[in-house]
């Protein structure tokens, strides 16, 4: 068993990798329904949360069928992140995650996300304040290290864990790295292979087959997995993968009447949740995948992401249904 905190998980779990603009309510549902043990929030800004800014707080609303959850925030300024801990204590998720890891320009500029690489001190010590100040668990979620030549992520989780983190999540990359090349596992490995190491290291990066989560466990030693981009309008890849770790066989894929109900379920949810406009907005970065290889997708992808009108994207995926609907194209392997 691998715990959080207090919180139990099974051996090996799956968790949801926080997505912005993806890890929203509906999916993290969807992908609890299909296998996920734990799902992550999107990133949600500290400065953000304690201007109130809307779109900020909306990202707090959690379900209960979701649980257990995980809210991430990011900032690099004690303050703020202080008092953002407590506005998302109210909303009552189970644990409370910290982004270090993010690359992009405007955040590690102001030393937040990844940009906190390069001042592990301050990392070490937002950390422990976090920790100090509510009784949730606190995780973090980091990257290798700020660029190739300075990874000290042994010496980084080490101390991240003696100031009270309850678990730690860690992309196999660099942030120099981005998103390009491929991820390195082996860096975790050594995480996890550190003696004094005792709460759960999970991995991250490239999981897009059973066979990678795997060696993950098999291999690395890894405590658990994080999947990110392979559930993107796929949420069946945790069921897939658990299937695989209990009888050695892949789980038959859906069917695309399947997948259509899936994104019919996704894109109603995001309505009833967001409203028509960013409800149908916000759900079209999932239909590639959902209906990745079906033949000359294109045409009836066009009628999915331009109409603002959710009539005319049920109208498509219905029209993809009749077409198709009993054909199973493999999603993995
Ligand atoms: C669209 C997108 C949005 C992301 N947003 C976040 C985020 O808000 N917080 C975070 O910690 N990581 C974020 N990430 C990074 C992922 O959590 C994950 O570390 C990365 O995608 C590697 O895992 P994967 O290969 O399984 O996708 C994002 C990644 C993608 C593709």
């Amino acid at each position: 068993m691998v715990k959080i905190g207090n919180i139990e998980l099974p051996d090996f779990p799956l968790l949801l990798a926080p997505m912005e603009d993806v890890s929203d309510p509906p999916f993290r549902a969807l992908c609890k329904e299909n296998g996920a043990d734990v799902v992550y929030t999107e990133f949600i800004s500290s400065e953000g949360l304690i201007r109130d800014a809307a779109k900020s707080v909306m990202k707090l609303d959690i379900y209960e069928k979701e649980r257990p959850v995980g809210i991430q925030i990011f900032g690099a300024n004690l303050d703020s992140m202080l008092r953002s801990v407590e506005i998302v204590e109210k909303t009552k998720p189970d644990i409370i995650d910290i982004n270090f890891g993010c690359p992009v320009k405007k955040v590690v500029s102001k030393g937040a996300g990844a940009g906190i690489l390069k001042d592990v001190d301050l990392m070490v010590s937002l950390t422990e304040a976090m920790v100090k100040h509510t009784n949730l668990p606190i995780t973090v979620k980091t990257r290798l290290g700020w660029d190739h030549d300075s990874i000290r992520i042994v010496e980084v989780a080490e101390r991240l864990q003696d100031v009270g983190c309850k678990a730690i999540s860690i992309h196999g990359r660099t942030r120099a790295q981005m998103y390009k090349g491929s991820a390195d596992w082996a860096p975790i490995s050594e995480v996890k292979n550190n003696q004094r190491m005792h709460i759960p290291v999970f991995g991250n990066g490239d999981v897009d087959t059973p066979e990678k989560a795997m060696e993950m466990r098999d291999r690395y030693g890894l405590d658990g997995c994080m999947i990110g981009r392979a559930a993107i309008g796929y949420p069946w890849f945790f069921n897939e993968v658990k299937h695989y770790f209990k009888t050695g066989e892949y789980l038959e894929v859906p069917t695309i009447a399947q997948r259509t109900e899936m994104a019919r379920r996704h894109l109603q949810m995001a309505i009833d949740w967001k409203g028509p406009i960013l409800g149908v907005f916000e759900t079209r970065r999932h239909y590639t995948n959902y209906f990745k290889g079906i033949p000359h997708f294109k045409e009836h992808r066009m009628k999915m992401v331009t109409s603002d009108d959710a009539k005319d994207v049920f109208a498509a995926f219905d029209e993809v249904e009749a077409k198709f609907g009993d054909t199973r194209i493999p999603q993995i392997g």
